[in-house]
């Protein structure tokens, strides 16, 4: 499999509106005000835009439109695009992406490709344009890549920002910068979504692993691929134990970013998940749903994609990504229910549930991971069903220690879009993964079942900071909103590459 970066570059113009030439203008506009353009975009729809706020037609509610031709003889832009931002209390990073890429996604239904988007005027011009541009990237995103019927595939987008005609040079370079950084943590959002989106029967571990080295040498990254013979020798027991069942072979990724200049002794390693297919194995899923297994390599495709954006944003923070590719499958030569294996670190576990082979895989990981030198550990994982009864579909869960790292952690993502909460991890959760003859269970019962599967994790971190992020009810949008459709969400990328950004503000850097 090739991958292919779909998403043109985000531009900045520093036309007027009436010249700029495109199908459409998207006015971002926020709730109970009058926009500040009202007067000029009521000159170019003769009076629509105003009778349209005075009606109410358009509220301005979060992710709302309102679209009109623009019929001034003297604008080029063909229609104007209004979409709500909700109230200027509310209005953060998050309602400016989400807003960006709801205009950006309703002008695409509409089959119109050339869009401009104007800065919304409520935070900084920088935050702006990287948000906006963050976000009409996401929605040039198209899931239905096997389609034969062009008509069936919404049309490719290309997008600037309109920048204020006015102000100093350094400004709109300052626009520039941040546009082109919100276009590279989106576009390998969009990566993550491809990967993830991918059938098992293409997207298997040696595939992964294909499109891995693929990156690496497009984006300068060192990549090493482990096949099964090298993780027999370094004993990952846990790892090779669920890839038992199988007859695709395993692999583990390793992803290296060295920084041009180093100013921290501190590495930062990010470990994903990457089951390409988790039919449950022995313990074998209801089949209903089950075809959503293909993306269980969420976790992993979001460290590829991360990694990808780490090496163009180039931050001064050595970087280590890890991801176990395994497919989980019943096979003949499976692992069963009671069988005990031994991880790399040589802790034992007692197999209840071989459908809980995420924690099993990702404990070898996050051992190899410290192997190469990780100081601080960020893991992402579709890991618990649970987590999607604890926190619904729209909400990450964030569990880890201590405290500042896991709230760096959530801070960088709740800015990022990819909101969280955290879940604690008392020692008590421990007596749940009590196995009368290994050191540990892999399952801890029904009670807290997200929280013990992350307690399960933390005996692999070595007492390093460590973060995990439970995206399994966030990967993947079960329904479509305004700003997004079904489909797989890229969560986690743009945290983590943001995060590899955040190393000046880390207390300690030598552990
Ligand atoms: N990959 C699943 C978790 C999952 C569930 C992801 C739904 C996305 C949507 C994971 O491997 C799993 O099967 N977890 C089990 C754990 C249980 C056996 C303790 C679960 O959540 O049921
Ligand atoms: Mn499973
Ligand atoms: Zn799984």
């Amino acid at each position: 499999m090739r991958y292919a970066d779909q998403t043109p570059p985000v531009g900045v113009s520093r036309a007027p509106w009436p010249a700029l030439d495109v199908d459409v203008l998207i006015v971002p506009v926020l709730e109970g005000e009058r926009p500040a353009a009202a007067a000029l975009l009521d000159a170019a729809t003769s009076g629509r835009v105003n009778a349209a706020l005075e009606s109410r037609e358009f509220t301005a509610k979060p992710n709302t439109v309102f679209v009109s031709p623009s019929i001034a003889a003297d604008w080029r832009p063909g229609r104007v695009l209004l979409v709500g931002l909700g109230q200027r209390a509310t209005c953060d990073t998050s309602r400016v992406r989400q807003a960006a890429a709801s205009g950006a996604l309703s002008a695409r239904e509409r089959r119109w490709r050339r869009l401009a988007v104007a800065l919304p005027g409520v935070l900084a011009p920088a935050e702006e344009a990287q948000t906006l541009a963050e976000g009409v990237t996401l929605a040039a995103y198209d899931a239905g890549i096997y389609k034969s019927d062009a008509d069936e595939r919404p049309v490719q987008i290309g997008s600037v920002i309109s920048a204020p005609a006015s102000g100093e040079a350094d400004g709109l370079a300052a626009i520039e910068r941040a546009a082109a950084r919100g276009h590279v943590l989106a576009s390998c959002s969009n990566l993550a979504r491809a990967l993830a989106n991918e059938p098992a029967n293409v997207m298997t571990p040696r595939v992964f692993s294909d499109v891995a080295g693929q990156v690496g040498a497009d984006s300068g990254l060192r990549v090493d691929v482990l096949d099964e013979e090298r993780m027999m020798g370094l004993n990952m027991g846990l790892l090779l134990g669920v890839a038992r069942g199988s007859a695709e072979p395993p692999r583990l990724v390793v992803l290296r970013y060295d920084p041009p200049a180093v100013s921290t002794r501190s590495v930062l390693g990010l470990v994903g998940k990457g089951i390409t297919f988790d039919s449950g194995g022995i313990s074998i899923k209801p089949s209903d749903r089950m075809h959503l297994m293909k993306s269980d390599m969420s976790g992993g495709a979001a460290v590829l994609s991360a990694m990808k954006a780490i090496a163009v944003l180039k931050p001064d923070q050595p970087v280590v990504g890890v991801i176990p590719l395994v497919e989980n499958m019943p096979g003949g030569r499976a692992m069963r229910p009671g069988d005990v294996v031994r991880s790399a670190e040589g802790k034992t576990v007692e197999v209840i549930d071989t459908d809980a082979e995420g924690r099993l895989v990702l404990a070898d990981a996050l051992w190899y991971v410290r192997q190469l030198g990780a100081t601080h550990l960020v893991d992402v994982a579709t890991l618990t069903g649970a987590i999607g009864v604890a926190l619904g579909r729209s909400t990450t869960g964030l569990f880890g220690t201590p405290e500042w790292w896991v709230d760096l952690v959530g801070r960088t993502a709740n800015r990022a879009g990819d909101r969280t909460w955290p879940l604690p991890l008392f020692d008590d959760y421990r007596e749940q993964l009590r196995s009368d003859i290994a050191d540990l269970a892999n399952v801890g019962g029904r009670p807290a079942g997200s929280i013990t599967a992350a307690i399960f994790l933390k005996e692999f971190t070595g007492g390093l900071p460590w973060a995990h992020l439970d995206i399994a009810s966030t990967a993947w949008a079960e329904d479509a909103q305004p700003w997004q459709p079904k489909g797989p969400t890229g969560v986690a990328v743009r945290t983590l590459a943001e995060l590899s950004c955040t190393s000046a503000a880390w207390p300690d850097a030598t552990p």
